[in-house]
């Protein structure tokens, strides 16, 4: 493990399985340690932490999920809703007690303001996170304000080129996203994140080296005090680490 100037730490993986198996071990620390509210993510990065979250014996049935964001317009048992992810991913084979996910179909004004209760109600002990290539952290956007809470985003076109993977086409992207907010983020007591490729390496330099400015949502991790990243060689590329 490294630790950066800034106080981030740092594992290099050699890929995305032994990667899965890390951050595994740090939920199952986490949760020895009590942890009780895990901040969950979507997108392919996490894909292989679940399979060994479900592959574990590790029981969260009495433990709680609160996931950063969900698509609006998607109804929750819509095929590419981060509902649909999540339960494919983890909860149908791995129960908890409670789960929470921005509803896509919800009213635009209020289901802000729901989502933060949930938050308050439930404060994140880890995190996790990806990043987009433009350093996003949930569907957060450069220029967003670190003080921000959950709150409806624009996709940027990075964003929506990103994701289109999983849409039939680029056009069937949603435009807009609930976003647990970067406050919100930044209140957890552990964070993960989590990145793997080429395409990543320079957000993480950004995010390890560059100055704290909402330009990158990701170099705000620079102000917590709990940071870990696993990151792959590609990844890690432009980083100076032993
Ligand atoms: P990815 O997305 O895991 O599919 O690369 C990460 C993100 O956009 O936060």
């Amino acid at each position: 493990m490294n630790l950066t100037d800034k106080g981030l730490k740092i594992i290099k993986v050699a890929d995305k399985q032994e990667g899965g198996k890390k951050a595994f071990e740090l939920i199952k620390e986490a949760l020895e340690n009590g942890a009780e509210v895990f901040g969950l993510a979507t997108g392919s990065t996490p894909e292989t932490l679940y399979k060994e979250i479900r592959d574990s014996s590790l029981d969260f049935s009495d433990k709680k999920a609160v996931n950063l964001d969900e698509y609006i317009g998607l109804a929750p048992d819509h095929p590419q809703s981060y509902h649909t992810f999540m339960k494919e991913h983890l909860f149908d084979m791995k129960p908890f007690k409670e789960t929470h996910i921005p509803n896509g179909l919800a009213d635009e004004e209020t289901e802000p303001n729901r989502y933060d209760e949930v938050i308050e109600k439930n404060p994140i002990d880890v995190q996790i996170l990806g990043i987009g290539t433009n350093a996003h952290i949930g569907f957060n956007e450069p220029g967003t304000s670190f003080e921000s809470t959950t709150q409806k985003v624009a996709l940027t076109q990075d964003t929506i080129e990103a994701n289109k993977r999983y849409f039939d086409s680029e056009k069937d992207v949603p435009r807009y996203a609930f976003s647990m907010g970067i406050k919100s983020i930044m209140s957890a007591k552990k964070i993960i994140l989590i990145a793997y490729g080429e395409n990543k390496a320079k957000a993480i330099e950004d995010t390890v080296n560059g100055a704290v400015t909402e330009a990158v949502p990701s170099s705000v991790l620079q102000q917590h005090d709990d940071v870990t990243l696993i990151l792959d060689e590609a990844a890690a590329s432009k980083l100076e680490l032993n």
